[in-house]
């Protein structure tokens, strides 16, 4: 199954060390090459004696150490690798590599590496659920790095809750669905995200409420599915997908254009809040109040549609064009009807009126209209709302 596959595995400084020469056995059996290095404290908890026996090569962890450095430098061990595993990811590890800090051998492969990480926490409860180590977590997710774990339960410490490493078998299945090619591999998909600002003036503009949240996430669902994603992205205040190609755009026709020049796609999502109307003619000057002159005319006019424009190309029109319903009354009714008017094949329909804020939050509730009907789906994180279509998008493009 791992024929041919380089693992850097790093064997962070925790008690869970231990279960990592399961998992070097595991993977030999795979027939993956794994090269493994060691923090200092890690060999505080298992031996490089046994970890180098394991993976039939031996231990790389100090940095300067001249005989290492000669017969494989440490920037060509990263550049070898086909994904790098981190296990036990300690608080430690996941610290440095979220704040860019280089300074053992560990952290500077970490930071030199171009590679796929996956990373298999494993710490005490209280140190995962630290306001600091949270943050960390979260940075690491929004740079692409993948996690397995931690997971629930009793741990060497004799407490109890979340941070106990995963166990080998499970770390072995997130590495394998990390180096197979995913369903969207070979596909092209288009997204569009975030708000559009149409300017009144060089200093002020329309704008809405749209974060960008569900888009940046939608990208990084198909990333990780093996597509290549192109992300057409508004001023939003969402972090932008690693390992998406990202054009940022401020208007409705600049996002058009974008659009247009991306050039042919098997799907297009368009996730975008995009301005309906801009002002007819931006002023060149800041507008100004004085005492006695009118009040400035907006004189508005309707932008391109985007959405409607792609569902009805002649030429070239993506396999599936989705587009989105921010609606505050009739969601259901006025979403099927939006479906046929702009001649897309499926409307993710939000209620953006009620009670709970999805504009600019962190949850999603959404139906999915396609030729079939109406499909509720329950208040999910919008990350969970993203995996979830871009999985029904790649079976329906099989
Ligand atoms: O017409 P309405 O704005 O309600 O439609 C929403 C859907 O159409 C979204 O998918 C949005 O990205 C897309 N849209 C577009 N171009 C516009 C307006 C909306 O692509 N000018």
């Amino acid at each position: 199954m791992l024929a041919g596959k380089n693992i850097l595995l790093i064997i962070g400084g925790g008690i869970a060390a231990y279960k990592v020469l399961e998992l070097i056995r595991l993977l030999g059996k795979d027939g993956a090459q794994v090269v493994p290095v060691m923090t200092r404290a890690a060999k505080e908890f298992v031996t490089p004696l046994s970890v180098s026996a394991l993976a039939g090569a031996p231990v790389r962890s100090d940095l300067f150490d001249l005989e290492e450095e000669a017969e494989m430098g440490h920037i060509q061990l990263t550049r070898a690798a086909d994904l790098v595993v981190v296990a036990p990811a300690t608080a430690d590890i996941m610290a440095k590599m979220a704040n860019g800090l280089a300074n053992d051998m560990a952290s500077t492969l970490l930071l030199a590496s171009n590679k796929p990480v996956l990373l298999a926490p494993a710490m005490n409860v209280a140190m995962w659920e630290n306001a600091a180590n949270k943050r960390n977590v979260a940075i690491l997710e929004q740079d692409g790095k993948l996690f397995v774990g931690p997971e629930n339960g009793e741990m060497a410490c004799g407490e109890f809750g979340t941070g106990r490493m995963a166990e080998p078998e499970a770390i072995r299945a997130a590495i394998q669905a990390a180096l197979v090619d995913g369903p969207m591999k070979g596909k092209r998909v288009l997204i569009t995200s975030g708000p559009t600002h149409e300017p009144i003036d060089p200093v002020r503009y329309i704008a809405n409420r749209s974060s960008g949240l569900q888009g940046s996430e939608i990208a990084r669902a198909f990333v990780r599915l093996g597509a290549e994603v192109v992300f057409i992205t508004g001023p939003a205040s969402a972090t932008r997908p690693v390992g998406a190609q990202v054009i940022e755009v401020e208007t409705a026709r600049d996002m058009a254009a974008a659009v247009k020049v991306a050039g042919e796609v098997d799907t297009a999502i368009f996730a975008a809040a995009v301005a309906d109307w801009r002002v007819s003619r931006a002023s060149d000057d800041k507008l100004k109040k004085a005492a006695g002159k009118a009040l400035p005319e907006l004189d508005l006019v309707e932008n391109p549609d985007i959405l409607a424009t792609v569902s009805q190309l002649e030429a070239g029109r993506p396999k599936l064009v989705v587009g989105f319903a921010a609606e505050t009354e009739n969601l259901v009714k006025n979403a099927i009807a939006k479906r046929l008017r702009k001649g897309c094949d499926w409307i993710v329909a939000n209620d953006v009126g009620g009670e709970r804020a999805v504009m600019g939050g962190q949850d999603n509730q959404v139906v999915l209209i396609t030729e079939d009907g109406a499909e509720p789906w329950p208040w999910m994180s919008k990350r969970e709302v993203a995996q979830k279509l871009a999985l029904r998008v790649s079976e329906a493009l099989v």
